[in-house]
């Protein structure tokens, strides 16, 4: 790379695939390379820096790194030969799972770095440009990314993410997580609070915490998510909070009984069972069985009735019969789910399942994905259908599609379009829908306003 350029005048392109934490760590990522004077573009021809932040968890994963990698190199030539030199990083699970393997199949990478490292990129940048080769860091570190991240984020909009755990122990079967992101580890509550407050005097009011595991956070200061749900709901101006992603073991009384006590928690929870078949569940080492799933539900929506639920199934799990497959429908049907998140199953190389005798056919994991999306697609609609004629709170996020419209988030996270102005951006208003599809609500607005500094949540 041009080492003499002055600050401000490089572009940094990061193109990000896979769950919230990656979209997390691709922010970091952006803030800690501004100091040295990058900035974003959305062109790869502009780009003095290209970070493919990647994900692992399902299917060919590494094939779409490598035919993206194909592109960019005939970009990254084109650019040596009108004089520009162009740093290419490999980040996230692929670049921690497939290491070296990448730079020998793309020797014209010049990073790869694994979800951990991402504190080291100025340091890492710099020696690639010092001594050109490939530079690799997927190492597990003793310290941790977030106590060498700036403490401070730059102003985020008003919904933020914000990571408070990473890792995971549980191991299910199918599953490359706990080898790519490692152990689970949590952020003490201090940090945390400090990165909330930091967001919140930028103008956010809705923070989703953020962890493979979240509902396994244990970090010192606080030693449960539900005790860091309390102290985070104490931070005047935060309007929202919601956590993702959980397991139903981890689904203790103290945080099932948070969801009853704090307004700011919003009412929809989104809760992996991946599957209705107990056969299933412990072929997977879930370490639930589909009554224990339907406990928690039972309890959690005593302990807050409007509370709606969103999921993830794997269908074609190795092993899975009819029958199996029956039982997960009948599981969807009786739950109810505001929304979900459906998957073939894809074997994952290393993990237990991809190993397992009994692999279902493509075809009838095929029709099986079909059958259950088509069920999934009816219960998101029926539930959007059920909000029409309802008052409810709004946040404002923005501005609408269309001139004079604005756009937000229910409570239930459908998307929101009303009529009404700009300057309500930010700020929790009542609503009415008037209409639903598959994918957001209409709504208009409901007078009166309140104020916002008398808001809380919805
Ligand atoms: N195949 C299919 N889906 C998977 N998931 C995780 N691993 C696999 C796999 N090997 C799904 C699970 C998980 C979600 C993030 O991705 O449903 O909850
Ligand atoms: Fe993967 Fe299971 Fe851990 Fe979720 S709980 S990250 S599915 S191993």
């Amino acid at each position: 790379m041009s080492t003499g350029d002055t600050k401000g005048t490089k572009r940094l392109l990061i193109r990000t695939w896979g769950c919230q934490m990656n979209v997390y760590d691709s922010e970091r990522m952006a803030e800690v390379l501004a100091p040295l004077g990058f900035s974003a573009t959305e062109s790869p021809e502009d780009a003095d820096m290209v970070i493919l932040n990647t994900c692992h968890i399902r299917e060919k994963a590494a094939e779409k790194l490598y035919s993206e990698l194909g592109r960019l190199r005939v970009v990254k030539d084109a650019r040596a030969e009108s004089g520009h030199a162009t740093v290419l990083a490999v980040a996230g699970c692929v670049a921690q799972a497939e290491g070296a393997e990448i730079a020998r199949r793309a020797p014209h990478v010049d990073l790869v770095l694994g979800p951990q490292t991402i504190h080291r990129l100025p340091e890492m940048v710099a020696r690639a440009s010092r001594a050109g080769g490939l530079v690799l860091d997927t190492d597990f570190p003793e310290e941790s990314k977030f106590d060498h991240l700036p403490a401070h984020r730059p102003a985020q909009g008003v919904t933020a993410f914000l990571t408070v755990q990473e890792g995971c122990d549980k191991f299910c079967a199918f599953c490359v997580v706990p080898y790519t992101r490692g152990a689970e580890a949590s952020r003490p509550a201090a940090a945390v609070l400090a990165e909330a407050r930091g967001l919140v005097a930028q103008g956010t009011r809705e923070i989703t915490l953020l962890g493979q595991n979240v509902n396994a956070y244990h970090g010192e200061g606080a030693g449960t998510l539900a005790a860091l749900l309390y102290q985070l709901a104490e931070i005047p101006g935060i309007a929202r909070l919601r956590y993702m992603t959980s397991h139903p073991r981890d689904m203790d009384d103290a945080l099932i009984a948070a969801h009853g006590d704090l307004p700011q928690l919003m009412p929809m929870l989104h809760l992996p069972v991946q599957s209705g078949a107990d056969g299933v569940l412990a072929a997977m080492n879930r370490g639930h069985t589909a009554d224990d799933f339907r406990r928690i539900v039972d309890r959690l929506r005593a302990a807050r009735p409007d509370l709606a639920f969103s999921s993830d199934f794997i269908v074609g799990h190795p092993g899975e019969s009819d029958a199996d497959h029956a039982a997960t429908l009948a599981l969807v049907r009786e739950i109810g789910f505001a929304s979900a998140y459906t998957f073939k199953y894809s074997p994952r190389p290393g993990t237990p399942a991809a190993r397992a005798p009994y692999q279902v056919p493509e075809a009838v994991k095929d029709a099986r994905l079909r059958e259950l999306q088509a069920l999934m697609v009816e219960q998101q609609l029926a539930f959007n259908n059920s909000r029409i004629g309802a008052q409810f709170e709004v946040l404002i996020t923005g501005p609408g599609r269309h001139p004079g419209q604005i756009a937000g988030r229910s409570p239930w996270l459908q998307a929101v379009h009303a009529e009404g102005p700009e300057t309500l951006t930010g700020q929790v208003v009542r609503v009415e829908a008037i209409a639903a599809s598959a994918n957001s609500l209409h709504c208009v607005l409901k007078e009166p306003q309140q104020h916002p500094s008398e808001q809380h949540a919805a």
